[in-house]
Protein backbone atom coordinates (compact mmCIF):
# COMPACT_ATOMS: atom_id res chain seq x y z
CA UNK A 1 0.00 0.00 0.00
CA UNK A 2 1.31 3.33 -0.85
CA UNK A 3 1.80 5.61 2.05
CA UNK A 4 2.44 9.29 2.59
CA UNK A 5 6.29 10.53 2.72
CA UNK A 6 5.64 12.37 5.98
CA UNK A 7 6.70 9.75 8.52
CA UNK A 8 9.74 8.81 6.62
CA UNK A 9 10.84 11.99 6.03
CA UNK A 10 10.28 12.66 9.65
CA UNK A 11 12.41 9.80 10.58
CA UNK A 12 14.81 10.60 8.06
CA UNK A 13 15.47 14.18 9.70
CA UNK A 14 15.51 13.19 12.92
CA UNK A 15 18.26 9.88 11.91
CA UNK A 16 20.10 12.42 10.16
CA UNK A 17 20.11 10.32 6.53
CA UNK A 18 17.98 11.06 3.41
CA UNK A 19 15.12 9.35 1.70
CA UNK A 20 16.05 9.35 -2.64
CA UNK A 21 12.71 10.49 -4.67
CA UNK A 22 13.41 9.43 -8.32
CA UNK A 23 11.90 9.96 -10.96
CA UNK A 24 9.87 7.38 -12.78
CA UNK A 25 9.38 7.50 -16.68
CA UNK A 26 7.85 4.14 -17.47
CA UNK A 27 7.34 0.77 -16.44
CA UNK A 28 11.01 -0.43 -16.29
CA UNK A 29 11.57 2.44 -14.22
CA UNK A 30 9.44 1.96 -11.90
CA UNK A 31 9.91 -1.77 -11.39
CA UNK A 32 13.92 -0.98 -11.00
CA UNK A 33 13.18 1.38 -8.44
CA UNK A 34 10.64 -0.69 -6.64
CA UNK A 35 12.92 -3.94 -6.52
CA UNK A 36 16.03 -2.13 -5.38
CA UNK A 37 14.15 -0.18 -2.14
CA UNK A 38 13.12 -3.66 -1.95
CA UNK A 39 16.78 -5.22 -2.10
CA UNK A 40 18.07 -2.32 0.30
CA UNK A 41 15.24 -2.49 2.83
CA UNK A 42 15.11 1.40 2.04
CA UNK A 43 11.84 3.82 2.03
CA UNK A 44 11.50 5.53 -1.35
CA UNK A 45 9.86 8.01 -3.35
CA UNK A 46 8.93 7.74 -6.85
CA UNK A 47 8.43 10.92 -8.15
CA UNK A 48 6.40 11.86 -11.31
CA UNK A 49 6.36 15.35 -12.88
CA UNK A 50 3.18 16.65 -15.01
CA UNK A 51 5.27 15.69 -18.31
CA UNK A 52 6.20 11.63 -16.98
CA UNK A 53 2.14 11.51 -15.94
CA UNK A 54 1.23 12.28 -19.61
CA UNK A 55 4.18 10.31 -21.21
CA UNK A 56 2.46 7.35 -18.83
CA UNK A 57 -0.90 8.17 -20.00
CA UNK A 58 -2.50 9.96 -16.75
CA UNK A 59 -1.82 10.04 -13.19
CA UNK A 60 -4.64 7.33 -12.89
CA UNK A 61 -2.57 4.92 -15.26
CA UNK A 62 0.28 5.65 -12.94
CA UNK A 63 -1.45 4.92 -9.88
CA UNK A 64 -2.81 1.39 -11.11
CA UNK A 65 0.51 0.97 -12.57
CA UNK A 66 2.15 1.09 -9.11
CA UNK A 67 -0.32 -0.32 -6.65
CA UNK A 68 -0.17 -3.42 -9.13
CA UNK A 69 3.70 -3.62 -8.61
CA UNK A 70 3.21 -3.31 -4.99
CA UNK A 71 1.34 -6.23 -4.53
CA UNK A 72 2.64 -8.51 -7.50
CA UNK A 73 6.52 -7.79 -6.60
CA UNK A 74 5.47 -8.24 -2.64
CA UNK A 75 7.07 -4.47 -2.01
CA UNK A 76 7.47 -4.23 1.63
CA UNK A 77 9.25 -1.09 2.25
CA UNK A 78 7.45 2.25 2.92
CA UNK A 79 6.27 3.92 -0.96
CA UNK A 80 5.28 7.13 -1.54
CA UNK A 81 4.08 7.94 -4.97
CA UNK A 82 4.81 11.58 -5.33
CA UNK A 83 3.71 14.64 -7.73
CA UNK A 84 6.58 16.54 -8.73
CA UNK A 85 6.75 20.40 -9.51
CA UNK A 86 2.97 20.26 -9.45
CA UNK A 87 0.90 23.36 -10.85
CA UNK A 88 -2.62 23.51 -8.37
CA UNK A 89 -4.40 21.94 -11.09
CA UNK A 90 -2.07 18.87 -10.70
CA UNK A 91 -1.98 18.88 -7.48
CA UNK A 92 -5.98 18.17 -7.62
CA UNK A 93 -5.94 15.42 -9.69
CA UNK A 94 -3.12 13.16 -8.08
CA UNK A 95 -5.35 13.49 -5.08
CA UNK A 96 -7.98 12.63 -7.36
CA UNK A 97 -6.24 10.13 -8.71
CA UNK A 98 -4.94 8.61 -5.51
CA UNK A 99 -1.13 9.32 -5.30
CA UNK A 100 -0.24 9.51 -1.43
CA UNK A 101 1.61 12.87 -1.67
CA UNK A 102 1.90 16.30 -4.31
CA UNK A 103 4.68 18.62 -4.78
CA UNK A 104 2.91 22.44 -5.12
CA UNK A 105 5.83 24.25 -6.78
CA UNK A 106 4.35 28.05 -6.48
CA UNK A 107 7.70 28.93 -6.50
CA UNK A 108 7.16 31.34 -9.43
CA UNK A 109 3.98 33.55 -8.03
CA UNK A 110 4.79 36.24 -5.49
CA UNK A 111 5.18 34.40 -2.29
CA UNK A 112 1.26 36.22 -0.95
CA UNK A 113 0.05 34.05 -3.69
CA UNK A 114 2.02 30.72 -3.24
CA UNK A 115 0.74 31.01 0.60
CA UNK A 116 -2.82 31.06 -0.29
CA UNK A 117 -2.58 28.09 -2.75
CA UNK A 118 -0.25 26.61 -0.40
CA UNK A 119 -2.47 26.90 2.32
CA UNK A 120 -6.01 25.73 0.46
CA UNK A 121 -3.65 22.64 -0.94
CA UNK A 122 -2.46 21.78 3.04
CA UNK A 123 -6.24 21.54 4.28
CA UNK A 124 -6.90 19.29 0.52
CA UNK A 125 -3.93 17.25 1.65
CA UNK A 126 -5.05 16.59 5.22
CA UNK A 127 -8.37 15.27 4.27
CA UNK A 128 -6.65 12.46 2.05
CA UNK A 129 -4.16 11.02 4.35
CA UNK A 130 -1.51 12.61 2.17
CA UNK A 131 1.55 14.53 2.08
CA UNK A 132 2.76 17.93 0.49
CA UNK A 133 5.64 19.22 -0.44
CA UNK A 134 6.21 23.14 -1.31
CA UNK A 135 8.65 25.22 -2.65
CA UNK A 136 9.90 28.21 -2.46
CA UNK A 137 12.69 30.08 -4.13
CA UNK A 138 12.81 28.20 -8.24
CA UNK A 139 15.24 25.52 -8.58
CA UNK A 140 17.14 26.35 -11.81
CA UNK A 141 18.22 24.23 -14.92
CA UNK A 142 15.50 22.80 -17.17
CA UNK A 143 12.42 20.31 -17.11
CA UNK A 144 9.63 19.86 -18.41
CA UNK A 145 10.73 22.61 -21.10
CA UNK A 146 10.56 25.39 -17.92
CA UNK A 147 14.03 27.30 -17.75
CA UNK A 148 14.93 28.68 -14.58
CA UNK A 149 17.50 30.80 -13.11
CA UNK A 150 18.68 29.14 -9.73
CA UNK A 151 17.79 31.25 -7.17
CA UNK A 152 18.28 31.21 -3.31
CA UNK A 153 15.22 30.96 -1.13
CA UNK A 154 14.83 33.50 1.36
CA UNK A 155 15.11 32.43 4.54
CA UNK A 156 12.18 34.07 6.19
CA UNK A 157 9.81 33.41 3.24
CA UNK A 158 11.01 29.54 3.83
CA UNK A 159 9.72 30.19 7.44
CA UNK A 160 6.02 31.37 6.01
CA UNK A 161 5.81 28.57 4.01
CA UNK A 162 6.79 26.28 6.95
CA UNK A 163 4.36 27.25 9.05
CA UNK A 164 1.34 26.87 6.74
CA UNK A 165 1.30 23.23 7.77
CA UNK A 166 3.11 21.73 5.25
CA UNK A 167 5.35 18.60 5.48
CA UNK A 168 8.48 19.23 3.73
CA UNK A 169 10.09 22.21 2.01
CA UNK A 170 11.91 22.73 -0.73
CA UNK A 171 13.93 25.91 -1.05
CA UNK A 172 16.39 27.43 -3.63
CA UNK A 173 20.33 26.73 -3.07
CA UNK A 174 22.07 27.15 -6.15
CA UNK A 175 21.07 23.69 -7.33
CA UNK A 176 19.70 23.02 -10.58
CA UNK A 177 18.05 20.24 -12.36
CA UNK A 178 19.99 18.50 -14.98
CA UNK A 179 23.81 18.01 -15.65
CA UNK A 180 25.66 21.02 -14.19
CA UNK A 181 27.85 23.40 -16.17
CA UNK A 182 31.84 23.01 -15.61
CA UNK A 183 31.67 27.02 -13.95
CA UNK A 184 29.05 25.70 -11.30
CA UNK A 185 30.18 27.31 -7.72
CA UNK A 186 28.39 24.70 -5.44
CA UNK A 187 25.50 24.61 -3.28
CA UNK A 188 25.09 27.38 -0.86
CA UNK A 189 25.71 26.25 2.62
CA UNK A 190 25.18 29.58 3.92
CA UNK A 191 21.33 29.94 2.47
CA UNK A 192 20.93 26.00 3.76
CA UNK A 193 22.04 26.75 7.20
CA UNK A 194 19.68 30.57 7.94
CA UNK A 195 16.90 27.70 6.28
CA UNK A 196 17.00 25.01 8.44
CA UNK A 197 17.51 27.83 11.29
CA UNK A 198 14.50 29.59 10.59
CA UNK A 199 12.45 25.69 10.12
CA UNK A 200 13.17 23.87 12.56
CA UNK A 201 12.20 20.26 12.59
CA UNK A 202 11.04 20.38 8.58
CA UNK A 203 12.72 17.85 6.64
CA UNK A 204 14.59 20.37 3.38
CA UNK A 205 14.33 18.75 0.17
CA UNK A 206 17.18 19.10 -2.22
CA UNK A 207 16.15 18.97 -5.99
CA UNK A 208 18.80 18.71 -8.82
CA UNK A 209 20.80 15.63 -7.07
CA UNK A 210 22.12 14.40 -10.57
CA UNK A 211 26.01 15.24 -10.42
CA UNK A 212 26.14 16.93 -7.24
CA UNK A 213 29.32 16.09 -5.46
CA UNK A 214 29.20 12.82 -2.43
CA UNK A 215 30.64 15.49 -0.36
CA UNK A 216 28.24 18.30 -0.97
CA UNK A 217 25.43 15.47 -0.14
CA UNK A 218 26.71 14.62 2.90
CA UNK A 219 27.38 18.27 3.78
CA UNK A 220 23.23 18.88 2.98
CA UNK A 221 22.25 16.10 4.86
CA UNK A 222 23.98 17.14 7.96
CA UNK A 223 22.38 20.98 7.63
CA UNK A 224 18.59 19.42 7.37
CA UNK A 225 18.27 18.06 4.06
CA UNK A 226 16.08 14.61 4.00
CA UNK A 227 14.52 14.22 0.87
CA UNK A 228 17.12 14.05 -2.42
CA UNK A 229 15.60 14.12 -6.21
CA UNK A 230 17.43 12.18 -8.52
CA UNK A 231 16.33 12.09 -12.43
CA UNK A 232 18.53 12.87 -14.67
CA UNK A 233 21.31 10.68 -13.37
CA UNK A 234 18.95 7.39 -13.95
CA UNK A 235 18.10 8.20 -17.74
CA UNK A 236 22.00 9.24 -18.06
CA UNK A 237 23.32 5.78 -17.22
CA UNK A 238 20.12 4.00 -19.16
CA UNK A 239 20.84 5.52 -22.00
CA UNK A 240 24.49 4.78 -21.88
CA UNK A 241 23.98 1.07 -21.39
CA UNK A 242 21.33 0.51 -23.95
CA UNK A 243 24.15 2.45 -27.02
CA UNK A 244 26.51 0.18 -25.47
CA UNK A 245 24.26 -2.99 -26.19
CA UNK A 246 23.37 -1.21 -29.40
CA UNK A 247 26.82 -0.69 -30.99
CA UNK A 248 28.08 -3.87 -29.88
CA UNK A 249 25.73 -5.39 -32.29
CA UNK A 250 23.44 -7.17 -29.42
CA UNK A 251 20.47 -6.45 -30.71
CA UNK A 252 20.63 -7.99 -34.07
CA UNK A 253 22.04 -11.55 -32.73
CA UNK A 254 19.51 -14.20 -32.08
CA UNK A 255 16.58 -12.52 -30.73
CA UNK A 256 18.51 -9.60 -29.24
CA UNK A 257 15.96 -7.09 -30.41
CA UNK A 258 12.96 -8.57 -27.82
CA UNK A 259 12.27 -5.45 -25.99
CA UNK A 260 12.83 -7.46 -23.21
CA UNK A 261 16.47 -8.03 -23.85
CA UNK A 262 17.23 -4.70 -25.49
CA UNK A 263 16.09 -2.62 -22.04
CA UNK A 264 17.40 -5.06 -19.67
CA UNK A 265 21.10 -3.79 -19.17
CA UNK A 266 19.69 -0.08 -19.13
CA UNK A 267 17.72 -1.60 -16.55
CA UNK A 268 20.71 -2.86 -14.60
CA UNK A 269 21.99 -0.02 -15.14
CA UNK A 270 18.91 1.99 -12.78
CA UNK A 271 18.78 -0.12 -10.23
CA UNK A 272 23.06 -0.20 -9.67
CA UNK A 273 22.51 3.83 -9.65
CA UNK A 274 19.24 3.63 -7.23
CA UNK A 275 21.29 1.46 -5.08
CA UNK A 276 24.33 3.78 -4.96
CA UNK A 277 22.26 6.85 -4.25
CA UNK A 278 20.65 4.69 -1.21
CA UNK A 279 23.70 3.80 0.31
CA UNK A 280 25.35 7.93 -0.08
CA UNK A 281 22.20 8.65 1.17
CA UNK A 282 22.18 6.79 4.45
CA UNK A 283 18.76 5.44 4.11
CA UNK A 284 19.74 1.82 3.30
CA UNK A 285 18.16 -0.41 6.08
CA UNK A 286 15.46 2.34 7.27
CA UNK A 287 12.23 1.04 6.04
P1 LIG B 1 17.91 15.98 -11.65
O1 LIG B 1 17.24 15.60 -12.94
O2 LIG B 1 18.93 17.04 -11.82
O3 LIG B 1 18.45 14.78 -10.95
O4 LIG B 1 16.79 16.62 -10.71
C1 LIG B 1 15.67 15.87 -10.33
C2 LIG B 1 14.68 16.70 -9.60
O5 LIG B 1 15.02 17.59 -8.84
C3 LIG B 1 13.26 16.42 -9.80
O6 LIG B 1 12.45 17.35 -9.16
Amino acid sequence: MLVSATEMLKKAKAGHYAVGQFNINNLEWTKCILQTAQECNSPVILGVSEGAGKYMCGYKTVVGMVNGMLEELNITVPVALHLDHGSYEACLKCVDAGFSSIMFDGSHYPIEENVEKTKELVKIVAENNMSLEAEVGSIGGEEDGVVGMGECADPAECKMIADLGIDFLAAGIGNIHGKYPENWPGLRFDVLDAIQQKTGDMPLVLHGGTGIPDDMIKKAIDLGVAKINVNTECQLVFADATRGYIEAGKDQQGKGFDPRKLLAPGCEAIKAKVKEKMELFGSVGKA
